[in-house]
């Protein structure tokens, strides 16, 4: 599959996403949308196949992801309301589709992530963050709001964090976002591949329909009081028990042996 504004690589079952526009810091505009929404179909259906079981999103350059593209979305007040309705419509879409990925996703963290940038971290399962990295909410600044990425970055960092950083609209640092829980792993910038790659190695020590279960679960019962969903938790656990991948896993434990899906 062919891109203009992104690079892919795949290396066994890891997919490796780099956004690449770094003369505008990896503002995404509506051909970048567009091309992530395709990729994160294509990876969803290799992760369906278990050809992929973890995705890692980087950016090329000194910077991660600057968010939206301030020209394109200034460009838009020319354009009608419907038009504007359907390009922020499918920006929403390739968030959701991003944070509903069947696999981990990786967020590999150089310079800045800011706006939208912020917004992928956060649809993110796991982020890798170096320790100069700054991180912001910055939309109203520009006189918007963070709106598509909102329901992604409230259900990661709460209410109260999300309250000062959508209002304010100040810059943070790496360690603040590690403290609100957006950022899971801070380290100097030299060390960012290493990091990644450990948490790259643990997931595929994992069962990857497990993973995949796990990641569903997450966001079934994210809001749900549990009585709630105790029916769906119950049944959740009870068909991954008699699941081949789950008595594979619980024999080899018992049997003191590396399960089927762990190579290493
Ligand atoms: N949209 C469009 N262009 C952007 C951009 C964005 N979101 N962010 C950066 N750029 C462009 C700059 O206009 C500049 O273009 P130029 O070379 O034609 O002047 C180029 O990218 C480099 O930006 P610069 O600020 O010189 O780079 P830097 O490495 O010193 O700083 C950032 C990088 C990301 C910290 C800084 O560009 C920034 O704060 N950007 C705004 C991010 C933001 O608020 N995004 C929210 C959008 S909703």
């Amino acid at each position: 599959m062919s891109y203009q504004h992104l690079t892919t690589r795949r290396d066994g079952a890891v997919e490796y996403l780099t956004l690449n526009r770094p003369q505008v810091r990896n503002a995404f505009n509506d051909q970048v949308i567009a091309e992530l929404s395709r990729w994160t179909a294509a990876t969803g259906e290799a992760a369906g196949r278990h050809d992929v079981r973890a995705a890692v999103i980087a950016g090329a350059g000194k910077v991660f992801c600057a968010g939206a593209d301030a020209t394109w979305m200034a460009k838009m007040a020319a354009y009608s309301e419907a038009e504007n309705l359907s390009d922020a419509t499918a920006m929403a879409r390739m968030y959701m589709a991003i944070d509903e990925l069947p696999v981990p996703v990786i967020a590999r963290v150089q310079g800045a992530a800011l706006g939208g940038g912020a917004g992928l971290a956060a649809v993110a399962d796991i982020v890798v963050a170096d320790d100069q990295a700054v991180f912001g909410f910055t939309e109203v600044k520009l006189g918007i709001v963070p709106a598509t990425i909102s329901p992604f970055v409230t259900a990661k960092i709460g209410i109260s964090a999300t309250r000062e950083l959508f209002l304010t609209g100040g810059r943070f640092s790496a360690a603040r976002a590690r403290e609100i829980g957006l950022v899971h792993a801070v380290v100097a910038a030299d060390e960012l591949d290493a990091a990644v790659a450990a948490f790259v190695r643990e997931i595929l020590g994992a069962a990857p329909e497990a993973v995949a279960a796990a990641k569903a679960l997450i966001r079934s019962v994210t809001g749900h009081p549990a009585a709630e969903v105790l029916a769906d938790t119950a049944a959740a656990i009870a068909s991954r028990r008699v699941s081949a991948e789950g008595q594979e896993g619980l024999r080899a434990f018992l049997e003191k042996r590396k399960p089927s899906w762990n190579a290493s």
